[in-house]
């Protein structure tokens, strides 16, 4: 890619002994919003850390902007806007005294009320910090990281603890930021949000990318699925092959189910074949269900792969 906003090209972070990054490359190109999605310590929140200027590199390069976040700081940082996975608050501020805090130190910032109304928090100017919710708190931190209109907008797991309400709502602030321009990296656990916000995402496992691209690319060949009861007056042996691929049989409330497991375009054609040869045999196929592969799928193997080798 050339001039990505975001470059990450072999990154290597260590904690002691414990690797919690173990090579990572990807790109971000300008006006993208990039996912990281993993479970809980596969090494996202130590990524963007990396990215935001806050560690030196233990191997690899980063590039943000063209410049060396760590020792570019100064350059960047003001390009930059950050939402921890924790922001730190005073929170004897009221919400309005919070935003012109920041405004304080932001340069070009944006309006007090122009901020508050980001947040949702409109009608809660006046309340103390301490006493919003989780998920209120979060709103106002993304309108913090807002303030002085970024070019780049780091978000380490923006929704979580929200209800789904303030989610949707901090969707449409992120989908808005994209629409303008801003190129945004973000992390979540949360499959819908990398499926609804991500241009491309990346899943990342114990320190390593698994896989990579548009939610198409990354689905694509993960095993669409065709499954039925197999009928009671057949053998399972009497059951036809889909695309080369036999059925695996598995019982679901005392009746014996058929599935196939077929890759990339095998979907359509493996049906086609089903349902002729079940036309050809006079077989009527009870609970049929035939569908492509979903970020889940592909989320869930990597999870049970990490359990498995643990
Ligand atoms: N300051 C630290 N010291 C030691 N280990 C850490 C530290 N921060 C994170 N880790 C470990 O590094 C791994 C990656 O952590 P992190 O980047 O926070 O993952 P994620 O954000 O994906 O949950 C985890 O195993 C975590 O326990
Ligand atoms: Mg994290």
């Amino acid at each position: 890619m050339e001039n990505p906003a975001i470059r990450v090209d072999g990154l290597r972070q260590r904690y002691g002994d414990f690797e919690a990054v173990a090579g990572i490359s990807f790109d971000v190109a300008a006006g993208e919003l990039f996912a990281l999605l993993g479970t809980n310590g596969a090494g996202k929140t130590t990524t963007l850390e990396t990215l935001e200027g806050h560690r030196a590199v233990h191997g690899g390069t980063v590039r943000v902007l063209g410049h060396d976040p760590h020792r570019e700081r100064r350059k960047v940082r003001p390009r930059m806007g950050i939402m921890l996975q924790d922001g730190g608050f005073f929170a004897d501020l009221t919400v309005a005294e919070t935003v012109d805090h920041w405004r304080g130190f932001t340069p070009a910032a944006r309006g007090r009320d122009e901020a508050v109304g980001i947040a949702g928090l409109a009608d809660r100017a006046g309340v103390r910090v301490r006493q919003l919710s989780g998920g209120q708190k979060r709103r106002l931190d993304l309108a913090l990281a807002l303030l002085g209109r970024p070019e780049v907008l780091f978000l380490d797991e923006p929704t979580s603890g929200m209800d789904p309400e303030a989610r949707h709502a901090t969707w449409k602030t992120v989908r808005d930021v994209v629409a303008g321009g801003t190129t945004v990296l973000l992390t979540t656990h949360y499959l819908e949000e990398a499926e609804h916000l991500a241009d491309r995402l990346a899943i990342l496992h114990r320190g390593r990318i698994e896989t990579s691209g548009t939610v198409g690319e990354v689905v694509a060949g993960h095993g669409d699925r065709i499954s039925f009861q197999v009928p009671g007056n057949l053998q399972v042996t009497e059951l036809p092959e889909l695309r080369g691929t036999r059925a695996d049989i598995s019982v679901d409330g005392g009746r014996a189910v058929a599935s196939y497991t077929v890759n990339g375009a095998g979907l359509q054609a493996g049906l086609y074949e089903l349902l002729r040869w079940a036309d050809e045999e006079r077989v009527r196929l009870d609970g049929l269900q035939a569908r492509s592969a979903s970020l889940e799928d592909v989320f869930l193997r990597t999870a049970a792969a990490e359990g498995a080798t643990r």
